[in-house]
């Protein structure tokens, strides 16, 4: 016999929000917004997910308004009356369904690739200008950009609850802006906002969350999501014990971070030696805040992988149910399994794990 779904289908408050369940879309970058606008195609993609039963919708990475943030002219914009306009249209489809739904607020930092991206003339930015450790693409940030970038987080999360989102999530993950503050290997500044202490390096992070509650109050529900790994580095950890991850954390949550999204590429990893417990477990043991896991929940492989183009076949969840069950983490981001299925919750909850698909390659190719 499987083990109960009963707890992932079961409501979850934060912040004066109510999710109908514990299943999270995980933000995935689709490219398909043209001109940076969101269109009617993208509003029926998430309004599939919440008919499919998903309880909390977190979008694409949609970035900022910085002449830098983003890296491709189809990746949605959250700044400008067009693309507002479309995120708006997005959040009636998604509230129509009866589901929630937040934004993944984003800017690349170095990752962008200058040649390609829009503004080709204006170089990347990044704390120190640093692609990886060692190789330079950009001068450092100066103090006006680095509060340009934090004021254009503000008016993004500004304009998010005006369009009517549920809240929204911070992208500190990945190897992106905030994540190369986060990193000591692409953040080497020597004034406020770096230094050899992973707590100094929080301080960006911590005046954008500050930015924010400012401007949208106390009561406006906010996610972070972070990562150790790094895409220029899948190895790296910010916080090599569980002393350190808690030094880190403590400043973000007490800035207001109300749910800790704990990016791992398989969610089963014990994150330190001599615990079972995951980046998610650990979170929420250290902060005392509620937490999301994800990382191939449902599949057979993780998902740097897929874009290698490997397939992934669908798995049990049995072990994730165990874990969440024993109150290791709240929440569970599912991205690949929901990607290429819409109804992946639905199925989940009705045990109907016959019908589940296989995600493929070419499921990236399309909205569907
Ligand atoms: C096509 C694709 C696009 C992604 N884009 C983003 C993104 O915009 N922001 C982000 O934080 N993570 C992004 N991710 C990572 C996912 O949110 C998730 O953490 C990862 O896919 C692991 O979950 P999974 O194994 O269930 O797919 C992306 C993943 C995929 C497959």
């Amino acid at each position: 016999m499987s083990t109960s779904t009963e707890k992932l289908f079961s409501p979850f408050s934060f912040n004066g929000l109510t999710i109908p369940n514990r299943v999270v879309m995980a933000p995935m970058t689709r490219s398909f917004s043209p001109g940076e606008v969101p269109g009617a195609d993208v509003a029926a993609y998430y309004r599939r997910r919440a008919e499919g039963g998903t309880g909390l919708i977190i979008t694409e990475g949609t970035t900022v308004g910085h002449r830098v943030a983003t890296m491709a002219d189809n990746i949605p914009a959250f700044h400008g009356q067009a693309a507002m306009e479309g995120w708006k249209n997005v959040v009636s489809e998604v509230h129509e369904a009866g589901g929630k739904i937040m934004p993944q607020l984003w800017h690349v930092g170095t990752m962008r690739n200058q040649k390609e991206a829009p503004n080709p003339d204006e170089p990347s930015a990044g704390p120190s200008g640093l692609f990886v450790p060692g190789k330079s693409v950009a001068d450092p940030m100066t103090p006006e950009d680095i509060q340009a970038c934090i004021d254009a987080f503000r008016r993004s999360a500004a304009a998010a609850r005006e369009a009517g989102f549920d809240g929204i999530e911070l992208h500190g993950a990945h190897g992106y802006l905030i994540d190369q503050f986060f990193w000591e290997g692409t953040n080497q500044r020597d004034d406020e906002y770096g230094g050899k202490d992973a707590v100094a390096r929080t301080k960006f992070a911590v005046d954008i969350i500050n930015a924010i509650r400012s401007e949208v109050g106390d009561d406006y529900p906010l996610i972070l999501r972070y990562s150790q790994w790094k895409q220029q580095d899948f190895d790296h950890k910010i916080a090599p014990t569980s002393e350190e991850l808690a030094a880190f954390l403590k400043p973000l949550s007490d800035a207001g971070v109300d749910v800790f999204h704990c990016s791992t590429r398989r969610f089963w990893e014990p994150e330190f030696e001599g615990s079972d417990l995951n980046l998610a477990g650990w979170t929420k043991k250290l902060t005392g805040k509620p937490t999301i896991t994800v990382g191939s929940v449902g599949l057979s492989g993780e998902f740097i992988a897929a874009f290698a183009g490997e397939g992934s076949e669908p798995t049990s969840i049995d072990k994730l149910l165990d874990r969440l069950n024993r109150d290791e983490f709240d929440m569970v981001a599912v991205g690949r399994a929901l990607l290429v299925d819409a109804e992946w919750a639905n199925k989940i909850r009705d045990g109907r794990a016959d019908e589940l698909k296989t995600f493929t390659r070419e499921a990236m190719t399309e909205l569907a």
